[in-house]
């Protein structure tokens, strides 16, 4: 099944009064209108993506709010009323689309289950949306005063995504061209004579509407991205005849660490601290001794392939504090280079990779100088 998303990304956000098009506002350290464009960007479902902005910026300036992108984006320019700009997006939905999604910008809290809920009715119905319950009482009021409690069962908020097969939003959006004014577009397939069904929408997919709206998108995303801590441990035994492999530097030393590939404690602990704070598993589960694909690889290799993982989940490093405890020889002199090495397989900059080294004062195993281990806690924001 082929489907494309729309997003409704051409209004100026007159109530919201900012200077530039609330859209482009940044919520927790990207634009409203890049997070409604990832959520379908990244569904396994969508298999293109318009996006229809005022036309200063369909001429430049709108990739720099979106970001990369996995789809190639198509951008539109779009018109004076909601419908005119989501009419002007259909001229270039693909005659091969089976159902044509339809979305806010300003609702960039979206989720993956909503879009598939709503791309499945959208289908098997026709014409679907995504809308919410009512649970407070509703009264009809006029002039301040009641008049009509009204049977709160037959009432929903509608939201976006709506969703509709590709021949009925063509007879829905022939309806608005006709001279019929509507706020959304299942108003206009209603008009046009097809039932529209409603799927379980969601109380966080809220439309950012007002500058008290904004304020509370904000709150939310600060609270969701507070941060996720993972830790990793790793040790290996020291013996002659070895390199000795830190972060991906090689360190002068008689005796390396054993085992296979170059047994880098430093990627080793880093790779399950990313991991662990992803709730991604761990460095065995991704790269068994048996698994031939890994043979020979360098840690830095494993370490950045656990870091794309990490990423595709949507998690992105806020910082990294590894030590690193070995009797002999010290490290002191090589801190730097792994710090930018270590930086680089992580893709963050060096001033967000802390190591340390320390001995073990003579104790244990590492104390006398057996073994090599190293500790790493990874701090990850959630992006999703
Ligand atoms: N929209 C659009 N084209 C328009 C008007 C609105 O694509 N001519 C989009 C908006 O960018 C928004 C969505 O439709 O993502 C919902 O509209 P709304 O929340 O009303 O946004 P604005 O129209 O921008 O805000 P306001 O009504 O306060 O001016
Ligand atoms: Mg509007």
């Amino acid at each position: 099944m082929h489907v494309t998303a729309i997003i409704a990304a051409a209004g100026s956000g007159s109530r919201l009064g900012s200077a530039i098009p609330k859209q482009l506002l940044d919520v927790g350290g990207r634009s409203m209108l890049a997070r409604s464009v990832a959520a379908f960007d990244t569904h396994p479902a969508i298999s293109d993506v318009i996006v229809v902005m005022p036309a200063s910026l369909v001429d430049g300036g709108a990739i720099d709010y979106i970001g990369p992108t996995k789809h190639e984006l198509r951008l539109v320019t779009g018109g004076e009323r909601r419908q005119d700009s989501v009419a002007n997006a259909f001229e270039r939905v693909p005659d091969r689309a089976d159902v044509v999604l339809i979305h806010d910008a300003a609702r960039p809290f979206v989720s993956a289950d909503t879009i598939s809920r709503t791309i499945d009715a959208a289908a098997r119905y026709g014409a679907a949306i995504a809308a919410l319950e009512v649970r407070d009482t509703v009264k009809r009021v006029e002039r301040d005063v009641i008049v009509e409690t009204v049977a709160r069962e037959s009432i929903f908020l509608a939201q976006t995504p709506q969703g509709f097969r590709r021949d009925v939003l063509a007879a829905a959006i022939a309806v608005g061209r006709s001279g019929v004014e509507a706020t959304d577009e299942a108003a206009l397939a209603e008009r046009a004579g097809y039932p529209v069904h409603v799927v379980r929408g969601e109380a966080a997919n809220v439309k950012i509407t007002t500058e008290e709206d904004l304020a509370a998108a904000r709150r939310h995303v600060a609270a969701r991205t507070a941060g996720r801590v993972g830790t990793g441990y790793d040790l290996h035994r020291l013996v002659d005849g070895r390199r000795l492999v830190l972060a991906g530097v090689t360190i002068p030393s008689p005796r390396g660490a054993l085992g296979h590939s170059d047994a880098d404690v430093v990627c080793h602990a880093s790779t399950d601290a990313v991991l662990g704070a992803a709730n991604l598993g761990d460095i065995g589960r991704h790269f068994p001794d048996t698994d031939p694909r890994w043979k020979g690889a360098s840690s830095i290799a494993l370490l950045r392939h656990a870091v794309a993982l990490v990423a595709a989940a949507r998690f992105e490093i806020a910082n990294i504090d590894v030590t690193v405890i070995l009797e002999s020889p010290k490290i002191q002199d090589y801190i730097e280079a792994m710090r930018v090495g270590l930086a680089g397989a992580l893709g963050i900059e060096p001033a967000r990779v802390s190591i340390k080294g320390k001995t073990n004062e003579g104790v244990d195993a590492v104390g006398r100088g057996e073994a090599i281990a190293a500790h790493a806690v990874a701090l990850l924001r959630d992006m999703r």
